[in-house]
């Protein structure tokens, strides 16, 4: 039995989901963090203990509801997990949240703005800060441990969307986390890495639906296909297994290419 434990941010549906339920299949015992809808992260959790049953592994999984852009949410986080655990070996930060309306740049309200902000941005940096003290101490009583901390950004952290500027600029300010904690952190052992999804089918871009289905149709991505919060996952567990061993602070998109120019 493997006893690390991932806590992942936002996982009671869509990309976190996809990454709970992938390190669970791999052993590993799973924190999911919600906000909302209780019966969605019931259905992670229950998804996670069979993914990990049919694979042979026996781990436990918890659900914490808790907003992360809350100073008191945060500390119940961290305080689940080592009631219950005693241990954190990998933090995902994947919560996070788009503008209620899309908004016309010119008209976007500073209320969109400040809430994106708090979830997008504030949340993880403090989450990270917290999460971050602990990984230096247990490394320090456990030098064989390998604490990574992963950020689920987005394409948007350098793709000018105008009718959702809000969650752009969050998404750009989220995607310093990276290199500061990576820099801050890399002489403690502990593995910093950002992943930047592109367009990926989750509940969030249901809304959207439509409209992405035209744009890949017309080659908006050379991998002409919409991203599932599986591809997003596969990612996470390469990271999550050493697989980059003397690398730190690298970004890895996960866009079907979205990110490369083209002629
Ligand atoms: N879907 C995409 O195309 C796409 C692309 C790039 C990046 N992303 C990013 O990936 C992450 C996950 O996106 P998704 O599409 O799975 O979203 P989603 O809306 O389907 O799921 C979001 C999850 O975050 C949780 N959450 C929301 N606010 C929270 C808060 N304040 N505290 C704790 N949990 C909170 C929800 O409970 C839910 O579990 C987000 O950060 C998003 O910006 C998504």
């Amino acid at each position: 039995m493997n006893n690390e434990v991932a806590l992942i941010t936002g996982a009671s549906r869509g990309i976190g989901k996809g990454i709970a339920i992938a390190m669970a299949r791999e052993g590993w015992n799973v924190v999911i963090n919600f906000r909302g809808a209780k019966k969605a992260a019931e259905e992670t959790k229950a998804e996670c203990l069979q993914a990990a049953r049919q694979s042979g592994h026996q781990i436990e999984a918890v659900e914490v509801q808790a907003d992360i852009s809350c100073p008191t949410d945060r500390k119940r986080i961290l305080e689940s997990v080592r009631e219950r655990f005693g241990r954190l070996d990998i933090l995902i930060n994947n919560a996070g949240i788009a503008p209620k309306e899309r908004a016309d740049l010119l008209e976007a309200s500073e209320e969109s703005f400040d809430l994106l902000m708090q979830v997008n941005v504030k949340g993880p940096y403090f989450l990270t800060q917290a999460c971050a003290k602990w990984m230096q101490d247990q490394k320090k009583s456990d030098p064989t441990r390998s604490p990574k901390i992963v950020t689920i950004s987005s394409i948007s952290a350098y793709t000018a969307s105008v009718n959702r500027g809000d969650y752009c600029m969050s998404k750009a300010a989220l995607s310093m986390l990276t290199p500061l904690f990576a820099s801050r952190l890399a002489e403690d052992g502990i593995g910093v890495f950002e992943i930047r999804p592109g367009v990926i089918a989750t509940d969030m871009t249901a809304g959207v639906k439509e409209k992405y289905d035209h744009l890949i149709e017309s080659g908006l991505t050379p991998m002409p296909r919409w991203g599932t919060p599986d591809d997003v996952a596969r990612t996470v567990l390469a990271i999550c297994k050493d697989s980059f061993p003397f690398s730190v602070g690298e970004v890895i998109n996960v866009d079907g290419g979205f990110h490369l120019r083209r002629l």
